[in-house]
């Protein structure tokens, strides 16, 4: 299967599609390692310090966009099994693979390479697998049967995120002076997608990207990085890379979260690079609102000097312009926003 990248065969170079034009490379010598994103403990959030805790997580959706948390309640075991059954995966012999390639975003479960090849200009340097985790009964039986022990082990990583995910969006409705179900409540039917990404090692770099830049379309997303760097985030201009620290989570807020606050959270621009050493997994959680869900600005966030600066729209309709091109930043976004005339 000569589309994968994870086809067995050692790539010396990069290929002629995965090279991006000069001035749209990433330019690691520019970007900086030294800065620490907000690393919360969630220990506190169901006692009697929640307050702090809702108080961190409102700053770092504010300031960053990004965060790191601990003492998240997903057991370390159910981390590590995911992540090992996901390297079983893509180390699979291609044809074990091949069978769920699919070049059409609408296919729920489906193995392709960079993001979306029919519409990508330049090609990321990934493979991936994803596919939808919740009703969890309704899906489980569509996902790989090989390895093996593949359902029963991200069925159980898939439950306990989605127990975290509600914590978090519980304290995120707090923060928006709404109650604590709200988000809960307009997230509809919710949607929630598992994505592995596989970013093999790559000769060169600084010519292409792991990931491409892009905001994130859902509610909030919950990502393991594993222990190999590689995700940066664009803030304040300049590109910081997010190190990973051993079993936390990256938690990030995606682009109808930053509707719903009404630009008060910021879904943060984000990519990731390749390294020519070790091979990179990561295993975000996609989740958000589903298809029929009317997304808008809260209304404990407009007023006369905060205009809505979004306007209202089916989930749906974000996702259709999503799936039409490549990844292109926050451009996605752009197109729901309201002109503020002067
Ligand atoms: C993504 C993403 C970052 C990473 O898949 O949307 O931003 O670290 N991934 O793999
Ligand atoms: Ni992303």
């Amino acid at each position: 299967m000569e589309k994968l990248m994870s086809n067995g065969h050692n790539h010396l170079h990069v290929q002629d599609k995965h090279v991006f034009p000069l001035g749209e490379r990433p330019d690691l010598s520019q970007v900086c390692h030294s800065y620490t994103f907000p690393v919360i403990d969630l220990k506190d959030l169901d006692g009697h310090h929640r307050m702090k805790v809702v108080y961190e997580i409102r700053r770092a959706c504010e300031e960053d966009g990004f965060f790191q948390i601990i003492n998240h309640g997903v057991p370390e075991t159910v981390m590590k099994s995911m992540m090992d059954i996901a390297k079983e995966f893509f180390e699979m012999p291609v044809e074990d693979r091949v069978c769920l390639y699919s070049e059409d975003p609408q296919q729920a479960v489906r193995v392709s390479t960079s993001f979306n090849v029919t519409k990508d200009e330049f090609f990321d340097c990934k493979d991936f697998l994803r596919h939808p985790c919740h009703p969890l009964e309704k899906f489980i039986n569509s996902w790989p049967q090989k390895p093996a022990l593949y359902r029963e082990v991200a069925g159980k990583y898939a439950k306990e995120i989605r127990v975290l995910i509600l914590r978090l969006l519980a304290a995120i409705s707090e923060v928006l002076r709404q109650d604590s179900d709200y988000l809960n409540a307009i997230f509809g039917k919710h949607s929630q997608v598992l994505l592995i990404n596989y970013y093999p090692t790559c000769p060169n770099p600084d010519l292409t990207f792991g990931v491409s830049p892009h905001s994130d379309s859902g509610g909030i997303n919950v990502l393991m990085q594993g222990d190999v760097s590689g995700l940066q985030v664009l803030k304040d201009g300049k590109w910081f890379a997010v190190e990973p620290i051993p079993n936390a989570f990256v938690v990030n807020v995606a682009d109808q979260i930053e509707v719903v606050s009404n630009g008060r959270f910021k879904s943060a621009e984000h990519r990731g690079v390749t390294n020519t050493t070790t091979a990179r997994i990561s295993i975000p959680t996609f989740y958000g609102p589903s298809l029929d869900a009317f997304i808008a600005p809260a209304a404990s966030t407009v007023d006369e000097e905060h205009p809505a600066l979004y306007r209202g729209h089916k989930f749906e309709e974000y996702m259709t312009a999503f799936w039409s091109q490549g990844l292109k930043g926050k451009s996605i976004l752009d197109r729901f926003k309201i002109e503020i005339s002067s």
